[in-house]
């Protein structure tokens, strides 16, 4: 399998679809093979523009806009960083021989919710949590009285991070997560949210594949996470899995990842309720709990990510665990941004800082993230989340 991609003589230019804090990871990985980067996105001085060669700011759910930017930069490889992409535009570019990352039928698959959970819970069987789909709030009521059961979770079809995603513990409050994920809908579309049973798990985890152009899949440790109000705020490796657990989850990612085309890193989420490996969803990119892989071994998720989309050998990875990330948060009101406390977040034993230069924030906006290690996963996690508290990112 795709060894039909042309082999992209370095350097090379590719186009970053997203320029937040997991593209400028990308685009450093790139600097650092001499590859030519653009970036877009919505606003201004995005993270990843900010390190990149050239850049421009517009909506990728604009097609047009979209393809003038392929014609703009002329990449050899199309990324994909974030989720609002017009994907009809990509799949257009792709036949037209430009390669999107890991491909454009991977990516449109894994960018919506429904398609994916299609895929995965009903052609191949695989468990995940119960779920249905409704078009209106009373098409709500009924999917939640009848399939999906309370307490469940009804989300967005697009979103990531938890927007618009809400626990719903009875019909009473249905109405509000109906409105709250339905205001998430893209212009043009209908309007319809997933409702999902919601799972009481033990412990959730991120499995990062790499796969080479060759088909060769590589699991990199599990990832542990702790996630508030659907946002991640630390993560670690490895996590605790037991070895059958560990062993079901790759069997049912590897049968995934069969059916998702083309080269690169894939992160799939996982909860473990100790009886059960419950498939969540999976990223065809990048994974912001794998921002521990910056500090957790040799390559990490970005350094892979372009090692199998440009054809370059992976060798066995290198680890330095155990190893944790914690997200650094802004506080306050106002969208000015102060950092104060760097100083002192570099006095924690292994800590290091990184800050993405968002240009301005909000309250609780992911602005950057400490990574450590320790001898135990409990001290590097202890670590990272001193060096993150120290860190103060204010706004006035
Ligand atoms: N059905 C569920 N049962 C229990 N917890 C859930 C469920 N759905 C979501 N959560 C919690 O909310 C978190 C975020 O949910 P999910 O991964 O679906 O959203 P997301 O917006 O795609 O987030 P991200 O893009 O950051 O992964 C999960 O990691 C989990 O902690
Ligand atoms: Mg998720």
């Amino acid at each position: 399998m795709d060894t039909l991609l042309p082999k992209p003589s370095l350097p090379t230019t590719i186009l970053l679809l997203g320029a937040g804090e997991l593209g400028r990871e990308l685009a450093i990985a790139a600097h650092n093979l001499g590859i030519r980067v653009a970036a877009v996105d919505r606003y201004e001085r995005a993270p990843a523009m900010q390190v990149a060669h050239e850049s421009e700011v517009l909506s990728l759910l604009d097609g047009d806009a979209l393809r003038r930017v392929v014609e703009r930069f002329g990449p050899s490889y199309i990324i994909p960083e974030m989720e609002a992409i017009r994907t009809e535009t990509l799949e257009e570019l792709e036949s037209e021989g430009i390669p999107v990352a890991p491909s454009a039928e991977a990516t449109t698959l894994t960018l919506n919710r429904e398609a994916i959970r299609r895929v995965v819970a009903e052609e191949m069987g695989i468990r995940t949590p119960a779920f249905a789909v409704a078009e209106s709030a009373e098409a709500l009521r009924r999917v939640c009285d009848e399939t999906v059961g309370y307490p469940c979770m009804v989300k967005s079809l697009w979103t990531s991070s938890g927007r618009g995603q809400s626990l719903v513990t009875g019909p009473a409050r249905l109405q509000q997560a109906w409105a709250f994920a339905a205001e998430e809908t893209r212009p043009g579309m209908t309007q319809r949210v997933l409702a999902e049973e919601y799972i009481d798990f033990r412990s959730e985890i991120t499995l990062l594949a790499v796969r080479e152009r060759d088909g060769r899949i590589t699991f990199l440790k599990p990832i542990g996470h702790r996630q508030e109000l659907g946002a991640y705020r630390e993560s670690w490796m490895p996590a605790a899995v037991e070895p059958a657990e560990l062993e079901e989850a790759e069997g049912v990612s590897r049968r995934i990842l069969h059916r998702l085309p083309g080269p690169g890193i894939f992160g799939f989420e996982f909860y473990l309720t100790g009886t059960e490996v419950i498939f969540s969803e999976l990223s065809a990119r990048p994974h912001d709990t794998g921002l521990v892989t910056l500090c957790s071994q040799d390559l990490s998720q970005f350094e892979l990510h372009l090692r199998a989309l440009l054809g370059l050998p992976i060798p066995d990875l290198r680890y330095r665990i155990p190893a944790a990330s914690a997200v650094i948060l802004a506080r306050g009101d106002g969208e000015v941004v102060r950092y104060e406390g760097v100083d002192r977040a570099f006095q924690v034993e292994t800590a290091q800082v990184r800050l993405f230069g968002k240009p301005n924030g909000y309250p609780m906006r992911r602005m950057g993230v400490a990574l450590a290690n320790g001898t135990t996963v409990a001290e590097a996690r202890a670590r990272a989340l001193e060096a993150a508290g120290r860190v103060d990112v204010r706004l006035s």
